[in-house]
């Protein structure tokens, strides 16, 4: 019998066995464009190569511009360097260790073998956990360069107590030292920090550039090569790619989604080539895509106006007003037992949604009745409609709410 399945387990048309080098989460080999940064990043970390504390680093640099992976490559190198010098690298990614005790158990772990007198997840009291890392840090004898990747995050979460214990405890080792470098997107967290943290944090500065369209294109083309089959990819696809990340902000991620998508499309289609048709197909899917997590994430009365404009929409009017985008949300929330909000609130409910860029609400001015909005989507309806039926309650009220009722209010 043919399976349902049989159809996905045939030989790939497009990718070779290595497509997962596509991944946010692989670690090339060569990172084309990041020569300068990793010069800068190595001299100031060379000095834990004399067995010298390095300065601490802070890197910025807009999404996707090749932080994680240079930082992770230059672990890769230093842990394998042949001076003979005892350096640990650790890497943690504040997105996911984001508490202070999480944080210290996390570095003085990795200098725990036995797990049985390892730092518990929880249960300590904090000034536990940091004397113990002190202890089984210095014990090791090592320089010690700590990566906090994500490093806003941690401050935001659980402020910079953490980062002021880290920043001293070279005044209480003998025999280790340690250092920090601390990547981050957002420009802003520094003004969290307490002056000293901050200079002592900052006491080496770099900034990531965004990769322009040629830049990205090498980048891409490096990846492509090992993980598409030969013929299934032309140079004129990746330039697009390439170019389309470059418009936005130079963004490798985008730009290997992108790529990787679009094989994934054309794979799916079942042909051997991947056109710049798939490309553009591959870009509205991944923007899609994230629309409709922002969609799925909504409050419900938020969710409950979004399916109010479907429904006028379906009812034939495009361009709405506020005063009729209110009055399909009070009968769908009749519909749920709902009490309704003000008026007030759904304009408010508008304007988010706008910014979110799922409706398009433009101020327009009609002469002497005075200056109204004008609502309308900026995102398929039938796409849209799909995703708010995701909730069953939403769906089955939605669907109560007939189309002459919705004509009506659209005469008012
Ligand atoms: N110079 C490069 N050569 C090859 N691949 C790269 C290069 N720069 C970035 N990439 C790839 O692009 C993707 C995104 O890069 P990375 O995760 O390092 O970005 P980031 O600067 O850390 O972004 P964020 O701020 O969102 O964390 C990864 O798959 C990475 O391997
Ligand atoms: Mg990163």
């Amino acid at each position: 019998m043919v399976g349902i399945f049989q159809k996905y387990l045939v030989e790939s048309k497009i990718f070779t066995k290595n497509r997962d080098i596509l991944r946010p989460s692989y670690v090339p080999d060569k990172l084309p464009h990041r020569e300068r940064e990793i010069r800068m990043i190595a001299s100031v970390l060379a000095t834990a190569l004399r067995g010298e504390r390095p300065s601490n680093i802070l890197i910025f640099g807009k999404t996707g511009t090749g932080k994680t992976a240079t930082v992770k490559y230059i672990g890769k190198e230093i842990e394998n360097n042949e001076s003979g010098a005892q350096v640990k690298y650790i890497y943690i990614n504040c997105e996911v260790v984001d508490t202070n005790y999480s944080i210290l158990a996390n570095i003085g772990n990795t200098f725990i073998d036995k797990w049985a007198e390892r730092i518990p997840f929880t249960g300590w009291p904090l000034e536990s956990v940091y004397s113990k890392l002190l202890e089984v840090v210095d014990k090791a004898g090592m320089v010690v360069i700590v990566v906090l990747d994500e490093i806003d995050k941690l401050v935001y979460k659980s402020g910079d107590d953490v980062l002021y214990n880290l920043l001293t405890v070279n005044d209480y080792f003998e025999s280790s030292k340690l250092s920090i470098i601390g990547i981050s997107n957002d420009l802003k967290f520094v003004e969290f920090l307490d002056p000293r943290v901050r200079s002592r944090l900052g006491e080496e500065k770099i900034v990531f550039p965004p990769y322009n369209a040629d830049e990205l294109k090498d980048i891409l083309k490096q990846r492509a090569e090992e993980a598409f089959l030969e013929g299934a990819i032309s140079d004129e696809v990746i330039s697009l790619c390439a170019a389309l990340a470059a418009q936005e902000h130079g963004d490798a991620r985008r730009a290997l989604d992108l790529l990787r998508v679009a094989g994934e499309l054309a794979e799916r289609d079942g042909v051997d080539e991947v056109t710049k048709d798939y490309v553009y197909l591959a870009k509205n899917k991944i923007e899609l895509d994230c629309i409709a997590e922002v969609i799925r994430t909504l409050p419900l009365h938020s969710k409950i106006v979004l399916a109010g404009v479907v429904l006028l929409k379906e009812a034939g009017h495009d361009k709405l007003t506020t005063g009729q985008v209110y009055d399909a949300y009070k009968i769908i929330c009749g519909q749920l037992s709902l009490n309704p909000l003000t008026q007030r609130r759904i304009t408010d409910i508008i304007s988010e949604l706008d910014m979110l860029g799922i409706i398009n609400a433009r101020v327009v001015s009609r002469g002497r009745y005075g200056r109204t909005k004008e609502i309308m989507l900026s995102v398929p309806s039938t796409d849209v409609k799909g995703i708010i039926e995701e909730d069953e309650v939403l769906r089955e009220a939605s669907r109560a709410v007939s189309v002459p009722i919705i004509r009506q209010i659209t005469l008012i």
